[in-house]
């Protein structure tokens, strides 16, 4: 294993990634960010030098953090916020392969571009030699709009309880927008190339299929190429035997890997990513950004060597044979290995999803009754985990958070609304042992405890529960949240706080510490 050092530097600068240019958090000036690469075991030093003009902190998403827990990058639960022209290392080690990526947590800065792909290679891949070259593809719904005047109008008195709704879709950071259209400005580059990736026909190839969205859910799909999915979220998976996947369904932060045969007659075929605009809320007057045109098909090209590159692909589009909304079917792809859910549940959980406006008549998200409020709505709030003077975590009494003692856990999400929400746990990948309709805790899908997926990221259907298992092997503080960011800064959050006796004994590392120290006193300077 070997130690791979990395710098960020985190700035705002104007960028057009589908055209349409405006400020992007970006990580040394590129959105997306960097993209890391290791190796199973390795260690990874970045790092972040924050020069945003506004706090920050980065999440590594889908990394289990294993006795590093105040390296998950989790505002006021794992860390303090890395305040403006300070700079701060995260030192982890990786003990998983497979497709990640990293965000900012803070506030919606991910939407405004603060993110990137995140690659472990593992040198025992079961699929190592079925393919001969590896690429990253990220899929993402983008906004014209910076997201803080966004997130005021989800605010009181401004609330009209709809999501900002995005202005276009992007393939690895490049997207089509119509710079004729009046909402266009005078900066428009009408000469965005669409992200373009080349195979040599014969060979095979990975694709690690990332979407970054702050909201959407897409279909992704390679015109006359059918995928063979090999990997969810860190996982080898195999397709079953009589199963044919053309067109691939991610939901905010899911991911995919895939083998694409190059073996079609010499040419250009369009990749596509498409906004299903149908699995969203629906648009009314009282959407956010009603008016702008939204261009939801992003395409990018897959370009055989030997191909006229001028020539536009003439070819056609996948029918989807899927219930769209819903995630891939489970009866598709089977774990490599069968790997068993936990069979002893020493921890039951229920979780309730609702909706329900508040006195000020904001629409908030309850889990169980009750609200995350996210950083800065409440400035206790900067600390929710860590002690006061910051020698280490300690455990609060919100409402939100919930202890995790050793042993197997099962949690019941019930989901009662008629929105989509793709859940995520922090610190581990859980065994989805079952979705089902219906929110009656007395009338539950089975359970498939003998060879599950397991994921990091799954989806919620409306008016529908998940049945998720895990190991408590990892104590911390783990969020457990809905991706949608439109979501979670409405509160829909709850904190794992695993083995809670074993992680208020530790100390954290100076470093984490003294960063707190610092963000103290820019809080008092701002005030
Ligand atoms: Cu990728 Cu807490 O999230
Ligand atoms: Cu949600």
């Amino acid at each position: 294993p070997t130690t791979r050092y990395y710098e960020f530097e985190l700035k705002v600068k104007k960028l057009s990634p589908d055209g349409f240019e405006r400020p992007v958090w970006s990580v040394n000036g590129q959105y997306p960010g960097p993209l890391i690469q290791a190796n199973k075991g390795d260690r990874l030093v970045i790092k972040v030098i924050n020069r945003l003009g506004d706090p920050a902190t980065i999440h590594w998403h889908g990394i289990f953090q294993r006795g590093t827990n105040w390296y998950d990058g989790v505002p006021g639960q794992t860390q303090c916020p890395i305040p403006n022209r300070v700079s701060f290392t995260y030192n982890y080690t990786l003990e998983q392969s497979g497709t990640y990526w990293y965000h900012s947590h803070f506030l919606a800065q991910y939407v405004d571009g603060l993110l990137g792909p995140l690659i472990i290679q593992d040198p025992d891949d079961p699929y190592k030699n079925s393919y001969q070259e590896d690429y990253v593809v990220t899929i993402s719904d983008w906004y014209h709009s910076p997201s803080a005047p966004l997130l005021v109008q989800r605010t009181a008195p401004h609330y009209t309880g709809f999501n900002p709704y995005p202005d276009a879709a992007l393939i690895s950071g490049r997207g089509q927008y119509n710079c004729s259209s009046p909402a266009a400005g005078k900066h428009c580059n009408p000469n965005v190339k669409p992200a373009t990736y080349n195979v040599q026909k014969g060979k095979k190839y990975r694709f690690r299929i990332i979407n970054t969205s702050a909201y959407t859910y897409f279909t992704f799909s390679i015109d006359n190429h059918p995928l063979q999915v090999i990997e969810v979220e860190g996982t080898p998976v195999k397709q079953a035997n009589t199963s044919t996947v053309t067109v691939l369904p991610l939901h905010t932060a899911q991911r995919y890997s895939v083998i694409l045969h190059a073996n079609q007659p010499i040419g250009n075929y369009y990749i596509r990513a498409n906004i299903i605009e149908s699995c969203l809320a629906p648009r009314t007057n009282n959407t956010i950004n009603y008016n702008s045109s939204i261009n939801p098909n992003a395409t990018g090209i897959l370009h055989y060597i030997g191909a006229d590159s001028y020539s536009k692909p003439t070819s056609t589009e996948y029918p989807v044979t899927f219930t769209l909304c819903r995630g891939i079917d489970s009866s598709a792809i089977r774990p490599y290995k069968p790997d068993p859910a936990p069979a002893n549940i020493t921890n039951s959980f229920v979780l309730n999803v609702t909706f329900a406006p508040n006195d000020d008549d904001v629409g908030l998200f309850k889990i169980n009754n009750s609200t995350f409020e996210p950083i800065f709505n409440n400035p206790t709030n900067e600390r929710i985990m860590l002690k006061e003077d910051y020698t280490g975590f300690e455990k609060t009494q919100n409402a939100y958070g919930y202890d995790v003692p050793y042993g197997g856990v099962e949690i019941i999400l019930l989901n009662g609304g008629l929105a989509n929400h793709p859940f995520h746990l922090h610190g581990h990948a859980f065994h989805l042992c079952g979705v089902g309709q219906g929110i009656d805790i007395n009338n539950l899908t089975t359970r498939n405890l003998i060879d599950p997926v397991v994921r990091d990221t799954v989806i919620v259907p409306p008016q529908s529960h998940i049945i998720i298992r895990y190991v408590a092997d990892n104590p911390g503080v783990w969020a457990f949240h809905c991706h949608i960011e439109w979501h979670v800064e409405l509160g829909m959050v709850a904190q794992l706080i695993e083995r809670p006796t074993e992680f208020s004994n530790r100390t954290l590392p100076d470093d984490v510490r003294a960063l707190c120290m610092q963000y103290d006193s820019y809080y008092k300077k701002q005030k």
